[in-house]
């Protein structure tokens, strides 16, 4: 990749909001070879990406933002006359979390952000927001921000949305699918194109779009992965409801090249602090706009998704006699999926939070989560190690598929369980091995005795949110 020539006069860069998007593009653009202020209000996040450590778990990450910092690139600040006087564009990745009493994003953030720099700058900038918010939210900010600055509408404002996964955030920012540019002057597209050089110089796709479209395509991309996923979950259902095989059957739709295999694993489902609260605002803000019809089968995405939840501690219970009281369960995982120890909206927790309430003694092992988990339902006991979890398991379950588990030895765990029994929410496992150690299998949408596809065992993949198999 291509590094800014310094003679080219490269944009300085600042990024607003240091969470996972934020850290992630301040320290991935200063690894393009630009200058890269980051800032956030929380002085102890910024004391830790100053000291080289990343607040969060995100492979890869920590040693770019050693790297970064090493190059001298790269800064961190809490103070945001320190960003104005910097920056001439600034990339705004402040949060849109779910508001507190309806399904509507919480846009005060990124408001407040957009006002505060808006009063501080005083020269021409470009301020770009990156997180995901409600269609027609930058044309108004656009118009907050020429009401605020001095310098009216010559500080403007432009929408890139982004789409990076926890767990490959390193890959999908340096190596983005896509670049879209939501801008309303050719001036503003010039300015963005000199901030993403490195990578459309490295033949990225670029959409150059205008703002509401710009925001568009973030909600909708992530409204897609979730229908995508609750359908084969939706045909799960159809499969308990008979003899069929979910497994099988998403292999089978996978080697349709029209569909395809990516986001069609069946199982628990998703989490996280993007999907769930994106399709519920999305859905909100079409209700507002008068287009709510056009999207209401959002709702039914989003319910097939939770039925998920209650089904998995259904198959608990069956496994267990039908009462969970006193029933010993090794809940293993808590984040919202494996690489991440993010524990947002995690439908592995919210399991172990759901056979807790029913009287199961829990004991709960997450390889990078179990911190967050602890904080968030402390009533849970929590181990280190997967030898621990299981010890004395009446019901081992499988809720996030992180490698360890995935090629854990069945005869080993065998060893340390008191029954033989394993649900396994993330069809990650190898039934037929686990059933040939004499353990009971259960998963969601599959039979007792769980068919083979030809050629072995179902398809498994290093990360099975990618299965059935192909590489990104
Ligand atoms: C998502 C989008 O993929 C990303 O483009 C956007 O920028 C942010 O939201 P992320 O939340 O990191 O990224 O997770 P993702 O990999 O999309 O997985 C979301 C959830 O879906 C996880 O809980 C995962 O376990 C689940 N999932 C994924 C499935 O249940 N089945 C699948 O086939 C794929």
């Amino acid at each position: 990749m291509n590094t800014p020539d310094p003679s080219s006069n490269a944009p300085k860069i600042t990024v607003i909001g240091t969470g996972y998007l934020g850290a992630t593009h301040a320290i991935c653009m200063a690894i393009m070879g630009f200058d890269v202020m980051g800032f956030d209000v929380d002085h102890r996040k910024i004391g830790q990406l100053r000291a080289g450590q990343v607040p969060f778990y995100e492979p890869g990450l920590p040693e770019k933002l050693r790297e970064a910092l090493a190059s001298g690139r790269l800064t961190f600040t809490t103070s945001l006359d320190e960003v104005a006087e910097f920056g001439d564009v600034h990339f705004i990745c402040v949060g849109t979390p779910q508001a507190a009493n309806s399904f509507a994003a919480n846009v005060s953030y990124v408001e407040s952000a957009f006002m505060g720099l808006a009063a501080r700058i005083s020269r021409k900038a470009l301020l770009v927001g990156k997180s995901t918010v409600p269609i027609g939210t930058a044309q108004r900010l656009t118009s907050m921000v020429s009401e605020t600055s001095s310098l009216g509408a010559e500080l403007e404002v432009a929408w890139n949305p982004e789409f990076l996964r926890e767990g490959f955030a390193v890959q999908d920012t340096l190596h983005p699918d896509r670049l879209v540019f939501g801008v309303t002057s050719a001036w503003a597209e010039h300015t963005l194109r000199r901030a993403f050089r490195p990578l459309l110089d490295a033949g990225t796709p670029l959409i150059v779009a205008d703002l509401a479209t710009a925001e568009l395509v973030k909600v909708a991309a992530n409204s897609f992965l979730a229908t995508k996923i609750s359908f084969i979950n939706a045909m799960a259902e159809v499969c308990e409801a008979t003899s069929a095989d979910v497994s099988l059957l998403a292999s089978a739709l996978s080697l349709d090249d029209r569909i395809g295999g990516r986001f069609l694993k069946p199982g628990l489902g998703f989490g996280g602090g993007c999907l769930p609260k994106d399709i519920r605002a999305f859905k909100h803000r079409a209700e507002e706009l008068g287009v709510g019809q056009a999207v209401s089968f959002l709702g039914e995405v989003d319910s097939i998704n939770n039925r998920r939840r209650i089904r998995t501690v259904d198959l608990v219970r069956e496994l267990a006699g039908g009462n969970l009281a006193g029933v010993r369960v090794a809940a293993l995982g808590a984040a919202f999926k494996p690489d991440s120890d993010d524990v947002r909206d995690a439908p592995a927790l919210d399991v172990a939070r759901m056979l807790y309430l029913e009287g199961a003694i829990v004991t709960v092992y997450d390889p990078e989560a179990n911190a967050n988990a602890h904080r968030l339902y402390p009533d849970l006991n929590y181990v280190d190690s997967l030898a621990a979890a299981v010890e004395q398991a009446d019901v081992v379950a499988l809720l996030t598929e992180w490698k360890e588990f995935r090629i854990a030895d069945p005869d080993y765990l065998g060893g340390l369980v008191r029954h033989r029994r394993v649900v396994d929410g993330r069809h990650a496992l190898d039934a037929h091995l686990y059933t040939s150690k004499g353990w009971e299998y259960r998963a969601l949408g599959r039979p007792c005795q769980p068919g083979r596809p030809a050629g072995g065992a179902p398809s498994r993949t290093e990360s099975p949110s990618e299965a059935p198999g192909l590489p990104r």
